[in-house]
């Protein structure tokens, strides 16, 4: 792989979050998935678990469950009810309108286990990461693809209410949504703060 087409490649990933209707064939989304799970993980020990929504009906299932969630959460801070409302719908069409969703879930039960605080948290972020790292992959993996993706924090914020809404094994803990799809529309490249002042040169 030679490093410039490489770079304009990465480049030219974006966050896309207007899809086409087309759906994305089974084979390209297990390639995507196959892809994710080349990403480097802590110990190897892989901590990502993934939960494909390729139907609709479960884009809602999903949807539905977590707007409730995100209304309380809005209307706790104050805003109107009407406010509130275009909001909740704008996320919850954006989930169900998508041709596919990948949720990213984190599982713990091959990690280490630690009796004191400070090395558990280090191994529980350790885990964490990995399966961000996996969310990258598989952004990059789908930009290969000619597919467009967005990561939703959304699953975060609602962890039990997306357990329990699509019957996640008990160890898997939600972390992120990726809507996926073919792009309709490319938005122009977000600003990226300059090198000087995110690195530190010793
Ligand atoms: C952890 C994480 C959470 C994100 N959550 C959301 C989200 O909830 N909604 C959204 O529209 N974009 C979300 N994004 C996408 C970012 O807004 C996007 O990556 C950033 O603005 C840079 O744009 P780009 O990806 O097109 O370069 C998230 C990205 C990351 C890495």
């Amino acid at each position: 792989l030679s490093t410039q087409p490489f770079f304009n490649y990465l480049h030219s990933r974006r966050s896309i979050r207007r899809f086409l209707p087309d759906p994305i064939s089974e084979e390209v989304l297990w390639r995507v998935l196959e892809a994710a799970t080349r990403s480097p993980s802590a110990h190897n020990r892989q901590p990502w678990r993934f939960t494909v929504l390729a139907t609709q009906e479960s884009r809602r299932r999903l949807a539905d469950e977590m707007g409730l969630d995100f209304r309380n959460d809005l209307l706790s801070d104050g805003r109107s009810f009407d406010d509130v409302d275009r909001q909740v719908e704008k996320s919850r069409s954006r989930i169900i309108e998508a041709p596919a969703a990948v949720l990213l879930n984190l599982d713990l039960s091959e990690m280490d286990l630690y009796n004191d605080e400070k090395r558990q948290t280090a191994e529980y972020l350790m885990a964490v990461q990995s399966v961000a790292m996996a969310g990258g992959y598989l952004l990059l993996a789908a930009h290969a693809e000619g597919l467009g993706g967005v990561w939703i924090c959304a699953p975060l914020f609602a962890k039990e209410t997306v357990k329990r809404a699509l019957l996640l094994p008990e160890e898997w803990e939600p972390q992120g949504l990726i809507l996926l799809g073919f792009p309709a529309k490319v938005p122009a490249s977000r600003p990226r703060r300059p090198l000087n002042e995110v690195v530190q040169l010793l």
